[in-house]
């Protein structure tokens, strides 16, 4: 069984397009509960429905490792905004979690107790570009982004995307949270920086947060709330559900792993 210590965030990276073999992805579907077939068949496009497929037996086999729960017998719930937790029972370690996916890659964060969210996004992703920011951004974010070299300012854009969908993400309730009411301050010579407007009611020290780029391709974000003051490691799994696993280098095709510690 996996440890997962209190002061830790392991972060699983599957590869949804690596993983095609016919017999495991038959393996996944036996995973899913009859609501999940049910969900996985809305899906209109193949891709769709593998992503779906992959997605759902990462996060089942990944919880697995760390208790003597079967892939199959997790039970999830979700909140007003559909945030989904585990339904927990008697004896059960407190993990929480939080998904992502994008096109070719799923991640899966997951943490002791503490409020988690991720994101990764898929730098050419149709629909996302600069000129939307100040629909999504804070004044200062905006124009901290407009301060950039124009050659390096589609990156950036991301950069804030990834964290601001991170945050959300971990306070779970979506985009009912103003967007411009928090600020993210990303510099290449200072530690990552959140502020936060008055009326949001929360404090930059209960917070900790990663930006990386995993591959050329690809964006990813983590913030989590820190319990009294702990300081937060990174560690990073590749991983083909039911099969092999390997640790990973995350910050591989970006350069350094950013933070705010
Ligand atoms: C609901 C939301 C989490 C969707 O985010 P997304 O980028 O489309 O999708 P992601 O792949 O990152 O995350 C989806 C996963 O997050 C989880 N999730 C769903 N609702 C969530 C919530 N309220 N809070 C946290 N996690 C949530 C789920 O596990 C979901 O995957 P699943 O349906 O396969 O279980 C939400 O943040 C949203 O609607 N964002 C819209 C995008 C946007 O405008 N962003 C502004 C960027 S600055």
């Amino acid at each position: 069984m996996l440890k997962l210590n209190s002061d830790e965030i392991h972060l699983w990276f599957a590869f949804s397009d690596e993983i095609q073999n016919v017999e495991l992805l038959s393996a996944y579907e036996k995973l899913m509960t009859p609501e999940e077939r049910a969900q996985q068949q809305r899906f209109r496009f193949a891709k769709h429905r593998h992503q779906y497929l992959v997605t759902r037996a990462l996060v089942r086999t990944t919880l697995s490792r760390y208790t003597n729960i079967e892939p199959g017998d997790w039970r999830f719930s979700k909140n007003d905004y559909g945030k989904p937790e585990i339904m927990a029972s008697e004896g059960m370690p407190p993990l929480r979690f939080n998904l992502s996916h994008t096109e070719k890659l799923i991640i899966c964060g997951v943490v002791l107790k503490q409020d988690i969210g991720v994101d990764v996004e898929y730098l050419a992703r149709k629909g996302a570009s600069v000129d939307i920011a100040d629909r999504f951004f804070s004044p200062q974010e905006v124009k901290d982004l407009y301060a950039v070299a124009e050659k390096e300012r589609r990156a950036r854009f991301f950069d804030y995307w990834t964290l601001k969908e991170s945050y959300i993400k971990a306070r779970g309730m979506g985009l009912s949270l103003p967007l411009e009411l928090f600020t993210f301050h990303i510099s290449e010579h200072e530690p990552l920086r959140i502020s936060f407007d008055a009326k949001l009611r929360d404090d930059p020290s209960r917070w900790q947060f990663w930006l990386l780029q995993p591959t050329p391709h690809h964006k990813v974000a983590i913030s989590v709330c820190r319990e009294a003051n702990k300081h937060y490691q990174l560690v990073m799994k590749k991983v083909v559900p039911l099969r092999e696993e390997q640790v990973f280098v995350g910050g591989q095709a970006g350069g350094r792993i950013r933070n705010n510690v």
